[in-house]
């Protein structure tokens, strides 16, 4: 028998997270237009089982019984990403009403179920057509992503809790743009420093746009892990480390919760790179948040690496004697502590209070024992950050079920709930039953 889990606050968000590509499928409804992973997906070669998200879990159709799933998995949020293109299939300009119907349809298909709706404004599906105008590289983009917040916070934003302006802008610069494993497939080392200076730009102006249509919260969520030397007695594998921590993690908050680049991300990237910068930015992108979204699954161990390359680090396997999930991502859950802890010791008075909106691990078994220990571990990581004083507001798994993992297909599960591609049958598994109990504090 473990010890029994802490008590949370009444109140505290439980919920599950899900993106619109991932789970949506109907990628030509209703006058949606073509997204970035719309294009990407069916270039060949570049999904592991060869497969698109043209059907994935096919929730564009069965949206109304896949919110029925949350009271079984005894969630009181959701949060849930929507699709850019289906609002405004040219990226700006004309608003295509049946896809904003969609999601209010699915805000009060939440808030009838009892249900706090956690949109999320970009979960990595831009317009197709603002790729080919530029996509991120543009200043053009960051000014189109506020006039999209604008028109959603305009019709939704009356009834959901909060919204989450960008997901994980670190991982679509570093997979997306840098390593091209992502859409759109790029590979530019030179102008990663344009994309993220222009998402956290976009960011920036949709918090001013969504405080000014909807006064609702609103903060970003990234991707943020502890960055370990491989050999903690090499002084060269520590050096490595910090510079991966500059671009894994400092190099998003710092701009976001100080309104300024660490002094060393102008070392890193050099004056062309920063001619994007104009003046006023870094006041519109440390425009005060609501809250910080924390998406963790593990940290990463770094050496020092070849003294030729670039990035002055190299991304070393982890530890062989930690427990892997089926992706093979190592099992560290007192690293969430450790991570959630230096948030507050760095940031000390700029940091709002924390939503961890993603946390989980893929497992394909019903009986899915793995998942249920990783869960109850991360979740008492959470707790005993909370007990050491750092603001928590609720815990978000991924995923409510399993869909399609981006470059792996429907290979890698994730969902507390199983689907069947085949059929499209959901089926709860032991560890949404475990979930159900978690919220209900009946493991207390
Ligand atoms: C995160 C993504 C999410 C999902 C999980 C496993 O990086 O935000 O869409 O793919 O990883």
């Amino acid at each position: 028998m473990t010890d029994r889990m802490p008590h949370f606050p009444a109140g505290f968000a439980w919920g599950t997270a899900t993106s619109s590509y991932q789970i949506e499928g109907s990628p030509h409804a209703d006058g949606k237009g073509a997204s970035i992973w719309d294009t990407f997906s069916h270039r060949p070669g570049t999904i592991a089982t060869g497969e698109t998200g043209d059907v994935a879990c096919d929730h564009y159709n069965r949206w109304s019984d896949d919110l029925d799933l949350l009271p079984q998995l005894g969630c009181n949020a959701y949060r849930f990403s929507l699709s850019w293109p289906r609002i405004l299939p040219e990226g700006t300009g004309h608003v295509e009403s049946r896809g904003l119907d969609f999601y209010d349809r699915l805000v009060d298909g939440l808030l009838a179920r009892g249900i706090a709706a956690f949109p999320t404004l970009y979960h990595w599906d831009l317009p197709q057509v603002l790729q080919d105008a530029g996509g991120w590289y543009e200043r053009s983009t960051a000014e189109a992503f506020a006039e999209y917040a604008r028109v959603v916070a305009e019709r939704i934003g009356d009834r959901v809790s909060a919204f989450v302006t960008l997901n994980e802008p670190g991982i679509h610069t570093s997979l997306g743009h840098v390593l091209g494993v992502h859409a759109p497939g790029a590979t530019d080392l030179e102008r990663a420093y344009w994309v993220i200076h222009h998402q956290l730009l976009g960011h920036g102006l949709a918090v001013r746009a969504i405080h000014e249509t909807a006064d609702k919260p609103a903060g970003l969520t990234n991707n943020l892990a502890p960055i370990l030397a491989l050999d903690p007695s090499s002084r060269e594998d520590i050096l490595a480390a910090d510079r991966m921590d500059l671009l894994f993690n400092r190099q998003y908050l710092d701009p976001v919760l100080l309104g300024r680049n660490p002094a060393d991300v102008e070392a890193t990237y050099g004056p062309t790179a920063l001619q994007v910068v104009r003046e006023g930015d870094a006041q519109i992108i440390g425009t005060r948040m609501d809250f910080l979204g924390v998406n963790y699954y593990n940290p990463q161990w770094v050496t020092a690496g070849a003294p030729d390359n670039p990035l002055g680090f190299e991304i070393a396997p982890p530890p062989k004697d930690l427990p892997r999930s089926a992706f093979g991502w190592p099992v560290v859950p007192e690293s969430l502590t450790d991570l959630l802890l230096r948030l507050r010791a760095d940031y000390t008075r700029a940091l709002p209070p924390i939503y961890v909106l993603e946390n989980g691990t893929s497992w394909p078994d019903m009986h899915d024992r793995f998942r249920i220990d990783y869960l109850d571990a991360h979740v008492r990581s959470v707790a005993h950050a909370m007990a050491e004083g750092v603001d928590i507001r609720g815990y978000f798994c991924w995923s409510l079920m399993d869909n399609f993992e981006w470059a792996e297909g429907t290979s890698q599960r994730f969902g507390l709930v199983h689907v069947d591609f085949m059929t499209q049958q959901r089926t709860v598994r032991d560890s949404g039953r475990w979930f159900a109990d978690l919220a209900a504090g009946l493991l207390g």
